[in-house]
């Protein structure tokens, strides 16, 4: 089985290759990725740029000839590639649009265009909901986006949505809520306190620190991904004859000219017998929560981190909370479990104690990050204000 991973070189990407060609012993894994300020090759060390069964192309999820030529050599594509820090979205967000929302739209076409794939996992996130109307968030939550990263996910998980209902792609649509762990950049709140403790500076919590969020060690993600794989999807592929691209050869790609438009444009329609039918229960594409079902807030971290890292909880301080910012939330994952039987395994305090331990051994990998750790952000006040 060959599986592409678009946005491997990332925090959540390098963990799951890595999780990948442990668990799957059959498996090639295929990294596609631009490295972007937030990936890295560095996050392939420890071996794994040796292993054979492993390969990296550097590229853009954007660019629609690569990306093509990829997704035909492979039966997995688990779409990482994105955008993905909120206060960043808050002062520039053109990039997020291009890579989250677009970047999306070229994967999803060459999965579209190649039936070779069995399987499209793409990762969105809970971000997608909004501050939670109603606890715990399942996923017929309303989607109410709060920041631009957080509405091109949503533009994203639709896209992918719609393009099941039209194209009958092979799609599972998974959003995981918060996630930390080992490789996570340092703009993200855990390793940012995490270092930053480590560090004997102070750890700037946004508003009242109450904002609470349900997280979920990077470990506990990475299986269910690999159940996702591991199950194909749940029979995913149970869709009606002809339902994806027309112009496909024996190969398992589409053939030159008669698949519609060259890879980077729309696939065309289903074929004559019409768009595909819903695949699964739910509508056209399966939609799954990935969360531990507990709420931790900012301001609790703060201090765990403190207590953990034997520093004085004096090293908090609070700065002025951040535009867009999501209240509280919390998972249930009880579909996800349903279907595939995976159940979070690594609590919060053991998973933060591992984080710690982690950052404490790496410390080159994570001070070559530092002069990233804060991010300008205008408050509602009006003032700039580093996050
Ligand atoms: N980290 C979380 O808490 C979390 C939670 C839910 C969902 N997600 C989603 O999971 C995915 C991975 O998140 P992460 O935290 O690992 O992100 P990350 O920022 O650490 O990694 C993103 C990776 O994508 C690559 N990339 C960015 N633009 C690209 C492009 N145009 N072409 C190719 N590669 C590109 C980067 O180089 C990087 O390696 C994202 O889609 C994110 O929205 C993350």
């Amino acid at each position: 089985m060959r599986i592409l991973v678009t946005g491997g070189a990332g925090f959540i990407g390098s963990n799951f290759v890595r999780m990948a060609l442990r668990e799957l012993p059959e498996a090639e894994v295929l990294v596609l990725d631009a490295l972007t300020y937030a990936g890295s090759v560095e996050n392939f060390d420890g071996g794994l740029r040796d292993e054979p069964r492993f390969s990296f192309w550097y590229g853009n999820v954007t660019n629609a000839d690569l990306v093509h030529d990829l997704v035909a050599q492979c039966e997995v594509v688990v779409h990482f590639a994105a955008e993905s820090h909120v206060a960043r979205s808050i002062y520039d967000n053109s990039l997020f649009f291009v890579t989250d929302v677009l970047g999306t739209q070229t994967v999803a076409n060459a999965v579209a265009k190649c039936s070779g794939v069995r399987l499209f996992i793409h990762i969105s996130t809970s971000e997608v909901y909004g501050t939670a109307l109603s606890e715990p968030m399942d996923e017929q939550h309303p989607l109410n986006p709060l920041s631009p990263y957080a509405s091109a996910k949503a533009g994203a998980d639709r896209l992918v949505y719609s393009y099941c209902a039209t194209y009958g792609i092979p799609a599972v649509i998974v959003r995981p809520f918060n996630n930390y762990g080992p490789y996570q950049h340092l703009e993200k709140v855990v390793p940012r306190f995490v270092c930053s403790a480590l560090a004997d500076e102070p750890l700037t919590v946004h508003g009242s620190g109450r904002a609470a969020r349900d997280w979920l060690h990077v470990d506990d993600t990475c299986r269910a991904l690999l159940e996702v794989i591991r199950r194909d999807g749940c029979e995913r592929r149970a869709e009606p004859e002809g339902a994806r691209e027309a112009g496909a050869d024996a190969e398992g790609d589409a053939a030159p000219g008669a698949a519609g438009p060259a890879a980077g444009g729309a696939p065309t329609t289903a074929s004559a017998a019409g768009p595909a039918a819903p695949a699964c229960a739910d509508g056209a594409c399966p939609v799954y929560n990935l969360g531990s079902g507990r709420a931790v807030s900012v301001q609790e971290i703060a201090e765990l981190v403190c207590n953990m890292t034997g520093r004085s909880v004096s090293l908090v301080t609070h700065i002025g909370d951040r535009p867009g910012q999501v209240n509280k939330h919390i998972a249930d994952a009880s579909r996800f479990t349903e279907a595939f039987g995976w159940r979070p395994q690594v609590s919060f305090e053991d998973g933060l104690e591992r984080t710690i331990a982690w950052y404490a051994a790496n410390e080159p990998w994570w001070r070559r990050l530092e002069w990233m750790k804060h991010v300008p952000v205008r408050t509602a006040s009006g003032e700039i204000e580093y996050h």
